[in-house]
C-alpha cells in the first residue's frame, strides 16, 4: 500500500498510523500525547494533519489515523500550521514553564500565549500518558476523574495512592514535569498522587534499590525467577564472577 504524504508516494510497510510513516520518512509532527509504546488516545490534538484525499477530508490526528490506500496528506499545510500554533499558545497558557512546552512553541514559532492563563496553577495538560503508562506497565493506580474544567489525574477518590508501586514510570513520561517522585533515605515519596512507599536495600551492599512493591511486582511479573533483590553494580559483579569461574 503507498499513501502520499506532502506530495511525495511512501509505501505503508505495517505502520498502524500515518504519524509512524510519517516518522520513518523522517518527517517532524509534533506530539504530546502519543508515546510509541502505549495505545494511541488523540488528546492533545498537535499532531493534526490536513486529509486532502482518500479518506474523510480535513484537520485530523495522525497520531490515531490509519493509513489508506490513496490517501493523501499534508504534514505542514497553512492551516495545520495555525492549528497547532492556537493549540500550543492554549498550552503555553496553562504551563508556561514546561520546558517541553516551551521547546514545542520555538520549534512552532509561538513566543507568548494570548490567552489568560487559568486562576488555579495546574500543571497537568491532561494528556493521559501517566495513566495509560500506569495501565500498560504499572499498577493502575492513577486515572482520569471529573469532567469538563474540573477532570484531573488522580488515585482513586482523590485518596492517597495506594495501589502505586513506585516504578515512577509516569513520572518518565510525563511532559511537563507535573509528575514527582524524591527518594530519601527509606522512603520514596510521588507528587500528586500522595505515594509513600518504603525502598529496599540491595541484599548485598545495602545501598537502597528500588520501592519494594515494585520489587514484589517485579518478581510476581517480570521473568526473572532467580531475582534475588540485587543492585545493577553488584548483579554485574556477581554475573563477572560466575563467568570467571566458568572460564
Ligand atoms: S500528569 Fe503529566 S503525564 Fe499525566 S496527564 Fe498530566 S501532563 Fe499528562
Ligand atoms: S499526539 Fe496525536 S493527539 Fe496527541
Amino acid at each position: 500500500m503507498e499513501i502520499t504524504l506532502n506530495g511525495k508516494s511512501v509505501p505503508v510497510q505495517g505502520e498502524a498510523t500515518v504519524l509512524e510513516v510519517a516518522r520513518r520518512e523522517g518527517i517532524w509532527i509534533p506530539t504530546l500525547c502519543h508515546h510509541p509504546g502505549l495505545p494511541p488516545y488523540g488528546a492533545c490534538r498537535l499532531c493534526i494533519v490536513e486529509v486532502k484525499a482518500g479518506g474523510r477530508q480535513g484537520l485530523t490526528a495522525s497520531c490515531t489515523l490509519p493509513p489508506a490506500e490513496g490517501l493523501v496528506v499534508e504534514t505542514d499545510s497553512p492551516r495545520v500550521r495555525e492549528r497547532r500554533k492556537v493549540l500550543v499558545q492554549l498550552l503555553l497558557a496553562v504551563v508556561r514553564d514546561a520546558p517541553e512546552i516551551r521547546e514545542l512553541a520555538r520549534r512552532l514559532g509561538v513566543e507568548k500565549a494570548p490567552f489568560k492563563p487559568p486562576e488555579e496553577k495546574r500543571e497537568c495538560i491532561l494528556c493521559g500518558l501517566c495513566v495509560r503508562v500506569c495501565e500498560t506497565a504499572g499498577n493502575s493506580a492513577i486515572g482520569f476523574a471529573f469532567r469538563g474544567s474540573q477532570r484531573r489525574v488522580s488515585p482513586p477518590f482523590g485518596k492517597a495512592a495506594a495501589d502505586c508501586i513506585g516504578c515512577r514510570a509516569c513520572a518518565k513520561v510525563c511532559p511537563t514535569g507535573a509528575v514527582r517522585f524524591e527518594q530519601a533515605g527509606d522512603r520514596l515519596t510521588g507528587e500528586p498522587w500522595q505515594a509513600d512507599l518504603q525502598v529496599a536495600r540491595c541484599t548485598s551492599c545495602g545501598r537502597p534499590l528500588a520501592a519494594r512493591l515494585l520489587l514484589d511486582f517485579a518478581r510476581k511479573k517480570v521473568v526473572c525467577s532467580d531475582f534475588e533483590g540485587l543492585c545493577p553494580a553488584c548483579r554485574r559483579r556477581k554475573v563477572a564472577r560466575s563467568v570467571k569461574r566458568r572460564g
